[in-house]
C-alpha cells in the first residue's frame, strides 16, 4: 500500500497559491494524485514520503541520461560559475550550433529557443515567410506544443479527445478554453498515415499551404510508426508543390538516434524542431534546417526572440548531453533500445499470460503501452479505442510496486537504466496485471 501523506498535504498547500496546484496542466492527471519529488539519481526517483521508484516518466522525456548525471551536472555547475546568462553572445552558442549542424543530417544552420512550443512557433513562421502562404497542414493525434495557432487534437487536451479523423476534416476544434477559434483558421487537420488523403489535400490546396508539420513517429498518440513510404511521400509532395516540410522531433530528436528520426529514417525535411532530450533536463530547444529558410532570421525579417535563448547554462547542458550520447560511436542508443526491447517483449508475454488484451508499440528507447481489444494500433482512430481509464489505474497500481509511469502509456528509458531495473519492472507488472481486472477505476 502506497503511503503518500506528505505528498497529499503538499498538494493541498500548493493549491492555495499555485494555480491548479501543478506547474503544467498535464501533471494534474496523475493518479491517485500528483506526487512530490524529494530527489532523484540515475534511473531512480524518491518522493517526499520516502517511496522509491524506477522512473520511466523521466520528466516527460528529456532525461535521456537519467537523473543528476555526473558529467552533465559538472558541466552545468561549471557554466553557472561563469554566470548564467549574459544578454551577450558566448562560445557555447557557437559550439552548440556547430555540433548540431555536424550531427543533424538536415541542418545547414540552427536557431536556439527555450521550449518545444517556441521552436514550433519559429518553424511555422519561417515556413510562412519563405512561401508567402499561410495554411498549415497538421495531423490528428500529433502534438506540437500549446501555442494558440497549432493547439488542437491532442489526447488529454479535453475537448479534442472525442474528435475522430472524419470530424476533424470539417472542424478544427480548439485544444483549450480561452483559445481564439480564429487562431486555427489556418490549420488543415488530416488523419496521419493516410497517403491518399495527404496527396489529394496537398495537390488541391497547394497554393495556400505554407507547411506540413508532422511528428516522424506519432509518439503522442500510441507511438505509431509511419507506414512504409509515407514520410517519403510527404517529402516528395512538399518538394514538388513548394511546401515546407517540418518534422517535429521534440520527442524523437536525440532519442531515436543522435540525428533523430530523420537520420534513422533517411528523410531530409526542410526544418526540424528539437527539444526535450537535447538538453538532458535543462530547458533548451532548436530549429534546424535549410539555409534558404534559416536566412530570414539573419535580417530579422522573421523575428526570433527570447530573453533566455542560448543562455550559458542551457548550451552547456545541451553540449554535455549530446557529447555523452555520442561517446563510443553512440553505443548508448543500441543499449537503450535493447533494454526497451526486452521490456516491451516481456510486457507482451505478461499481457498474454494474464489474458489481458493490449498492445505495446515500440521504436528505439520509447514505447506506448495500451489496453485495447485490437491486434495492432496503426492509426489515431484505433488508438482512441484504448481503455485509458484502465491504463491510468495500472499506472497507479505500479506506484505501489515502485515503478513511476506516465499515466497516458508512454514509457521512456535512459542511459542510466540497467537490465536489473527492467527485470524488477517486469516482476512488478506481473503482480499488477494479476489484480487489474478486480481493481475499480
Ligand atoms: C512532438 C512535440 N512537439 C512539441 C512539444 C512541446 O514541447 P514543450 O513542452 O517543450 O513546449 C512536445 C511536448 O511534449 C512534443 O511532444
Amino acid at each position: 500500500m502506497l503511503t503518500i501523506e506528505h505528498s497529499k498535504s503538499k498538494y493541498e498547500q500548493a493549491k492555495k497559491h499555485l494555480a491548479g496546484g501543478v506547474a503544467s496542466s498535464l501533471r494534474a492527471s496523475m493518479k491517485p494524485m500528483p506526487l512530490y519529488a524529494e530527489s532523484a539519481q540515475g534511473a531512480r526517483l524518491r518522493d517526499v514520503d520516502g517511496n522509491e521508484y524506477i522512473d520511466y516518466l523521466l520528466g516527460f522525456g528529456p532525461l535521456i541520461l537519467g537523473h543528476a548525471n555526473e558529467e552533465l551536472t559538472n558541466s552545468i555547475l561549471a557554466a553557472m560559475r561563469k554566470g548564467y546568462t549574459y544578454g551577450l553572445q558566448h562560445d557555447g552558442e557557437i559550439e552548440l550550433a556547430d555540433l548540431l549542424v555536424d550531427i543533424l543530417p538536415c541542418a545547414d544552420r540552427v536557431a536556439l529557443s527555450g521550449s518545444g512550443t517556441e521552436a514550433v512557433m519559429l518553424a511555422l513562421r519561417l515556413a510562412r515567410a519563405h512561401t508567402g502562404k499561410h495554411k498549415i497542414v497538421r495531423f490528428t493525434g500529433h502534438y506540437h506544443g500549446w501555442s494558440d495557432s497549432i493547439f488542437t487534437s491532442f489526447p488529454g487536451a479535453g475537448l479534442s479527445e472525442s474528435v475522430t479523423s472524419e470530424e476533424a476534416s470539417s472542424v478544427v476544434p480548439p485544444g483549450t478554453m480561452g483559445q481564439s477559434v480564429n487562431s486555427l483558421n489556418d490549420i488543415i487537420l488530416l488523419p496521419w498515415n493516410d497517403p491518399d488523403v495527404l496527396e489529394s489535400t496537398l495537390r488541391s490546396h497547394a497554393s495556400e499551404i505554407a507547411a506540413v508539420i508532422s511528428e516522424p513517429v506519432m509518439c503522442n498518440s500510441g507511438c505509431i510508426v509511419p507506414k512504409p513510404g509515407y514520410l517519403e511521400l510527404m517529402r516528395q509532395l512538399t518538394e514538388e508543390l513548394g511546401i515546407v516540410f517540418i518534422l517535429d522531433e521534440v520527442i524523437t530528436g536525440f532519442r531515436l538516434a543522435q540525428g533523430g528520426a530523420h537520420e534513422r529514417f533517411g528523410i531530409k525535411p526542410d526544418l526540424v524542431t528539437i527539444g526535450k532530450a537535447m538538453g538532458g533536463g535543462i530547458a533548451i530547444s532548436a530549429v534546424a534546417g535549410k539555409a534558404e529558410l534559416m536566412k530570414y532570421i539573419d535580417t530579422s525579417a522573421v523575428s526570433h526572440l527570447g530573453t533566455l535563448n542560448g543562455n550559458g547554462v542551457a548550451t552547456a547542458a545541451a553540449l554535455a548531453t549530446i557529447r555523452e550520447l555520442a561517446k563510443n560511436n553512440g553505443s548508448s542508443y543500441r543499449r537503450m533500445e535493447e533494454l526497451l526491447v526486452s521490456l516491451s517483449t516481456g510486457i507482451r508475454v505478461l499481457l498474454h499470460k494474464h489474458n489481458i488484451p493490449g498492445v505495446v508499440n515500440q521504436i528505439g528507447p520509447v514505447f506506448h503501452m495500451m489496453f485495447i481489444n485490437e491486434h495492432e494500433v496503426n492509426d489515431f482512430d484505433t488508438f482512441n479505442k484504448r481503455d485509458a481509464g484502465k491504463y491510468a489505474k495500472f499506472a497507479e497500481l505500479m506506484l505501489s510496486e515502485g515503478v513511476l509511469l506516465r499515466p497516458n502509456g508512454l514509457w521512456y528509458v535512459s542511459t542510466a537504466h540497467e537490465q536489473a531495473d527492467i527485470d524488477e519492472t517486469l516482476l512488478a507488472i506481473d503482480r499488477v496485471l494479476g489484480q487489474l481486472d478486480e481493481a475499480v477505476y
